[in-house]
């Protein structure tokens, strides 16, 4: 996707390979700034400090450390080391486990000597495979924005989507955003409804991507989702998933349950965009079973720089909450649309059926 025009990725090697270079999100939406990581260390703060976020990308990221952790000793006990610690950076997002445990897997059939640079190889692999998926999501997506779009061919399909699953939660493309970048493609004329997404704000990272692909788009305070699907301006919700359980709970950015109960409620449609490496299959109950990350206190205390509400208040700060699937339209992951049940998602994924 682009910046002021000029394609880019996420994350990826630097020139010469000696670094790992992110898109700095926790200085975004007001600087744009490239860091650099050489050590394991370093990408493990980088995704713990939210840096480096979104449930694809700090899968992806992951991959990245555990291949500079090879650099500096590829032994079984280092790698390993280096995956719990890297597991460890956030809880909620399966994607992290998922590639971890992924390249290990792949990692344990080469000799120690070679495993450096076929971790090396494996992050760009696993970088690639994100994109590639992202694609897919939206060419499946992309139809029901179509269909909305034949059904009230004379005014933009009115898109409402929660926190930010785009293309900077990935790679590239995105999840939830990747059918609006390809609807933009086709020509369908498309409106996007960004929530703030309070405390962090990711919503403007959303605005940030929207503005610089030149889609149309308003952001609202959280709240205010309600009273646009009461009023008939949504024609359907997008969100993304951090971890969606086997019989298809969708675990997402904290907000997202409450647009769900007031899609229900309002008729709307209410879609989860899933790619495969966000489906936690050794979970059934999204509800009982999703760890659910709690982040630091300071993010609702201090606004604005300032910390406005005292110590002598108690805060929560969940950053997540499930969506039961029943609240769920479908689910889009990279081999279509399926309903958000154990049945809908194993006629996609035979191999997981259970
Ligand atoms: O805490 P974050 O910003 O990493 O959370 C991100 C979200 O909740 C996204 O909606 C989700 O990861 C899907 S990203 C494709």
């Amino acid at each position: 996707m682009n910046i002021q025009g000029k394609p880019h990725r996420t994350i990826g090697w630097s020139v010469d390979r000696s670094a790992v270079e992110f898109i700095d999100q926790a200085a975004l939406p007001r600087t744009f700034s490239v860091l650099r990581a050489t050590s394991l260390d370093q990408i493990a703060l980088a995704i713990s400090s939210m840096q480096v976020r979104g449930a694809p990308l700090i899968g992806v990221a992951a991959v990245y450390g555990l291949a500079l952790a090879a650099r500096a000793d590829a032994s079984d006990r280092a790698l390993a080391s280096a995956a719990a610690q890297l597991i460890e950076t956030r809880p909620t997002a399966i994607n992290l486990r998922w590639a971890v445990e992924w390249a290990q897997a792949k990692l344990a059939v080469v000799a120690v000597a070679s495993r450096a640079r076929r971790a090396e190889e494996l992050a760009s692999e696993l970088a690639d495979l994100e994109c590639a998926i992202g694609k897919q999501i939206a060419e499946h997506g992309v139809k029901l924005i179509a269909e909305h779009h034949r059904r009230a061919p004379g005014r933009p399909v009115q898109v409402m989507t929660h926190c930010n699953a785009g293309w900077l939660a990935t790679v590239d493309w995105g999840t939830a955003l990747a059918p609006v970048y390809l609807a933009q493609q086709l020509k369908i004329p498309i409106h996007v409804w960004v929530s703030e997404t309070r405390p962090r704000n990711q919503g403007l990272l959303t605005a940030f991507e929207l503005r610089e692909q030149a889609v149309p788009h308003t952001v609202l305070v959280d709240n205010a989702a309600g009273l646009l699907m009461q009023r008939g301006e949504i024609d359907l919700v997008i969100v993304g998933t951090d971890r969606t359980s086997a019989q298809g709970d969708v675990c997402n950015k904290i907000g997202t349950y409450l647009k769900a109960l007031a899609a229900k409620a309002n008729g709307v449609p209410f879609y989860a965009a899933v790619p495969s490496s966000s489906i936690d299959w050794k979970l059934a109950d999204g509800v009982k079973g999703t760890p659910i990350e709690q982040r630091d206190e300071a993010e609702v205390r201090v606004v604005g720089g300032v910390e406005l509400l005292p110590k002598a208040s108690p805060v929560t700060n969940y950053g997540f909450d499930v969506t039961p699937a029943s609240l769920v339209t479908g689910l889009i992951t990279e081999r279509g649309v399926c309903a958000a049940s154990r049945a809908g998602l194993a006629e996609l994924f035979p191999e997981h059926r259970a």
